[in-house]
Formats: C-alpha cells, sequence, structure tokens
C-alpha cells in the first residue's frame, strides 16, 4: 500500500485528508467521527471577529444604519445572528476537542481588524491550536481600491498574525487574484508555512419573488477541483510553502489528483455534508497506481517516478 503520510505546516499527519472548516466540527462528537473515519486533521469552523463586535451591539448598529461597515463579511455570512459559536465557546472547543482526538486541530479565523485577528490569534494559541487557518476574503468594492493594496493588506495582516504566534499559519485564499504565484511567493516571505487553495463563499442571489438579496452558498461538484489542481500544478516546485487544496474533493480519486497536482494535502467540506463523515474512510486513495509513496506519485508528475 502507498504510504500517504506526509508533513503539513511542519505536522505530521497519517494521511492525505484533512477535514476543512465547516459547521460540522462544531460538534465534538462529529470531530471524533472524523478522525475515527481517516481525517489526519480537521480545520474547525471559522471564528468571526465580527460575532463579538454582534455581542457588543456594534456592529448591530452598524448595520441598522446601513453603513455596511463589513462588507466582505456580510458577502460571506447569511444572517449574523445566527452565526455560530462565540468566542469562548469557540476556545472552549477548541480545548475539548484536542482532548478528544490525537490528530491535529487547526483553528481558522476570520477577523475584520487587524488587532482582532492578531488577539484571536493569540487565544486560539493558548487554547492548543496546532496551527492556524486564516480565512482570508479580500474583495473590492470601491472603484478606487486596487488589486495592489489589496494584496499588501493582505501581506502585512498574515505578517502580523505570523509575528504574533509560535504555531504555524496557512492562508486560504479565494481565487480571485491575478498572479497567484506572485501572491504565494509574497505570503512566504511574510512568514505563512501554507496556503490553502481556494475558498468558496456566498454569493448574492436575487429572490426575484420577494425582490431581495439573497445569500447562497451551495455545496461544491467534483468539477470545482480543476482550477484548484492548476493552480496547485503551477506553484508546485516554485515554493516551500506547504500546498492545500480545498474545493471540489469528493472522492480517492480526487484525492489523488490533488496529490499528483502537487498539494501535501486535500481538504473536504461539501462532500462530507451530503454524504456524511464516514465518507472519509472511502477516500482513502487505496488503488494501486504502482506508485510506492505520495511524493512519488508528485513526482510522477514530473516523469520521473
Ligand atoms: C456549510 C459550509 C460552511 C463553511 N464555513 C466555513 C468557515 O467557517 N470558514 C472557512 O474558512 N470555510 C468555510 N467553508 C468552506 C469550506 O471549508 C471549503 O473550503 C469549501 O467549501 C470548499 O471545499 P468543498 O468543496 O469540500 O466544500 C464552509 C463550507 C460549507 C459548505
Amino acid at each position: 500500500m502507498i504510504d500517504f503520510s506526509t508533513k503539513y505546516l511542519g505536522l505530521k499527519l497519517k494521511g492525505p485528508i484533512v477535514v476543512s472548516s465547516t459547521p460540522l466540527s462544531e460538534s465534538l462528537d462529529n470531530v471524533r467521527r472524523m478522525e475515527d473515519a481517516g481525517a489526519s486533521a480537521v480545520v474547525l469552523c471559522s471564528l468571526f471577529e465580527e460575532q463579538l463586535a454582534l455581542e457588543s451591539k456594534a456592529l448591530d448598529e452598524d448595520l441598522s444604519r446601513g453603513t455596511e461597515s463589513f462588507p466582505e463579511s456580510l458577502g460571506y455570512l447569511p444572517d449574523l445572528n445566527d452565526y455560530r459559536m462565540t468566542q469562548d465557546v469557540y476556545l472552549e472547543h477548541l480545548r475539548r476537542c484536542k482532548t478528544a482526538v490525537d490528530i491535529p486541530i487547526l483553528a481558522s479565523l476570520n477577523g475584520a481588524t487587524t488587532g482582532g485577528w492578531i488577539r484571536y490569534a493569540k487565544d486560539v494559541e493558548e487554547a492548543g491550536a496546532d496551527a492556524i487557518e486564516l480565512n482570508t476574503y479580500a474583495l473590492a468594492t470601491n472603484r478606487s481600491q486596487t488589486s495592489a493594496e489589496l494584496e499588501n493588506q493582505l501581506l502585512e495582516l498574515v505578517a502580523a498574525v505570523v509575528g504574533a504566534v509560535k504555531v504555524p499559519v496557512a492562508v486560504k485564499l479565494s481565487q480571485s487574484f491575478t498572479s497567484v504565484p506572485n501572491l504565494v511567493a509574497r505570503l512566504e516571505d511574510a512568514g505563512a508555512k501554507g496556503v490553502v487553495l481556494f475558498n468558496r463563499f456566498y454569493q448574492p442571489d436575487f429572490d426575484i419573488e420577494l425582490q431581495e438579496v439573497r445569500p447562497t452558498l451551495h455545496f461544491s461538484t467534483p468539477s470545482e477541483l480543476l482550477p484548484r489542481l492548476h493552480w496547485a500544478a503551477i506553484l508546485y516546485g516554485q515554493l516551500k510553502i506547504d500546498l492545500a487544496i480545498t474545493g471540489g474533493v469528493h472522492s480517492a480519486e480526487d484525492v489523488l489528483k490533488g496529490i499528483m497536482a502537487g498539494a501535501g494535502i486535500t481538504m473536504m467540506a461539501s462532500a462530507l455534508h451530503i454524504h456524511g463523515i464516514e465518507h472519509i474512510a472511502g477516500c482513502w486513495p487505496m488503488r494501486n497506481t504502482g506508485w510506492r509513496s505520495a511524493n512519488t506519485l508528485r513526482c510522477g508528475r514530473r516523469a520521473d517516478a
């Protein structure tokens, strides 16, 4: 059988399947089931800085005034009032996960201010997170904002978080960057240890009956894997930063393709929502491909296996 053990962000993982950030991991029982089914790590659902703002009523006021102070977050969150765990609950959940399972637990953060990102990063590190994934969303909504400005903001943020914690930091990117290799190289220079290709977001849709905007998020399909494979393959070999693929990984074949493209790990969310957590077990790449290890599978792409 192929040895699929791998290293991601300096963490030794028993295999290439990691559960990406999803509300499924809000349940401790689910996290145990993920480990039992063969996940080699779990990225917890994101802790959103806005939740605290919401608690303090500040965001409520902003929203009711219609100032749209958090346009990027509003694009992601369908209903802030329903939204997930508070910071204390999140940290407690993280501590419990760390006690309950042996696999690494990664915290996922989505901040709104640099101060918030740093504070949260320190908190989750203290609570025992093995690594931190930054769930970033750089969306230009203003005609005066340039791509370079957006990228620089992202780089400053990443450098600030990396400088504040000792645990490794990965950056989950959206697909809407022009020169992905240049950006990823600069993320590496800023201290990021991994890059996650690519997040999917709620998109505004229109309800023509109610005549209002309705955020929607559909589960992915395997066809969404293709651009991720493409970018991982382009990045592989150019940089030292670890590559993770998220988006469209639904089967053992998809996992193999991700590794072949150069990703250290492949992540799953939608497939687990659709088929259940135990689906992970069936996605371990058991097929005899003739390669000896995940590494030779990657190298095989370069015709030297
Ligand atoms: C219901 C749902 C909730 C999600 N919540 C988060 C989140 O809190 N933070 C995050 O970084 N990604 C979140 N994601 C994105 C997933 O982690 C993943 O990157 C994306 O869905 C692509 O992977 P997939 O094709 O396996 O679903 C969510 C996805 C789904 C389906």
